[in-house]
């Protein structure tokens, strides 16, 4: 769906430019602009349209959610998942969780499958560092004007969203974050954010403690990746003594990175 849709978008952009050329070379100025005004709007309106979807899909399920982020919505929203790890994983929850956090969310594609997931009136807390590694965000100006908007479109109308810029390990993240939870406990945790191990060891000891007792706390990336050294996660899954029951949600085990694990806390 997401190669049909960028091509239908190849296909209007080629026929705009083609018109404004042609219009061009046959000295219709006026007509010309007029062509090239609407190339213009192509990303214009592919931002609408995605921020448009993503207020009504907030109120879905996440089956139609993961339709958007691994379809259509993939260039300004997508996620760094795999559609059959991460779906069977939210769906995996008795209750929608009403009170998420969330570490790493690059363009938010993570973002919009949680809060798809969790209760109509669920607070959900996102902490990103701008700038680390698969940030996908280009400045400042970027993170403000377009990025925002469609991050917060994602709650849809009843849920509390929190965005936290920052370092998961600073004091001052950890602070703000306790802060924002306002003496809640996470039903959910998602891990996704500095995938060494002691990054990944770091996140889970200072946020493990906002988890109530029989929450679930995930981390992306437990498959083994050898394409990218850095990426640990896999070593912390397979050593760190954590409590609880360990549920793995992998594509194929033959897969290089990748895969969902989660901790159910004891209750
Ligand atoms: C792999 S991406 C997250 C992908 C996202 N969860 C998804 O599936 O679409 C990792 C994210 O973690 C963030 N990150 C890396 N180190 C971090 C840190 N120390 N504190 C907070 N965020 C961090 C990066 O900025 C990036 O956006």
């Amino acid at each position: 769906m997401a190669v049909k849709f960028l091509v239908r978008g190849i296909q209007a952009a080629l026929a705009l430019l083609l018109a404004a050329l042609a219009a061009a070379l046959a000295g219709l100025w006026a007509a010309a602009a007029f062509f090239a005004a609407l190339l213009a709007l192509v990303p214009a309106g592919y931002y609408l349209y995605c921020l448009l979807r993503l207020r009504t899909l907030a109120a879905r399920d996440p089956g139609a959610a993961a339709d958007f982020v691994f379809g259509a919505g993939a260039w300004l929203a997508g996620a760094l998942q795999h559609r059959e790890e991460i779906l069977p994983f939210l769906k995996s929850f008795p209750e929608p969780p009403r009170a998420v956090g969330e570490i790493g969310r690059a363009q938010g594609g993570t973002l919009a499958l949680l809060c798809a997931a969790s209760a109509q009136d669920a607070l959900v807390i996102s902490l990103d560092l701008p700038g680390a590694a698969f940030s996908g965000e280009l400045s400042a100006l970027n993170r403000a004007f377009w990025r925002r908007p469609l991050l917060r479109a994602m709650k849809g109308p009843g849920r509390e969203l929190v965005l936290l810029d920052g370092d998961s390990r600073s004091s001052e993240s950890l602070r703000r974050f306790g802060e924002a939870l306002g003496g809640r406990r996470l039903d959910l945790l998602f891990i996704d954010g500095d995938h060494s191990y002691e990054g990944v060891k770091a996140d889970y000891e200072r946020y493990s403690g906002f988890v109530r007792p029989g929450g679930v706390i995930a981390f992306h990336d437990i498959q083994p990746c050898a394409a990218r050294p850095g990426v640990e996660v896999s070593r912390f899954w397979r050593d760190y003594p954590l409590p609880g029951t360990r549920t793995e949600y992998v594509k194929d085990r033959a897969q290089d990175g990748m895969g969902i694990g989660a901790v159910r806390l004891p209750g």
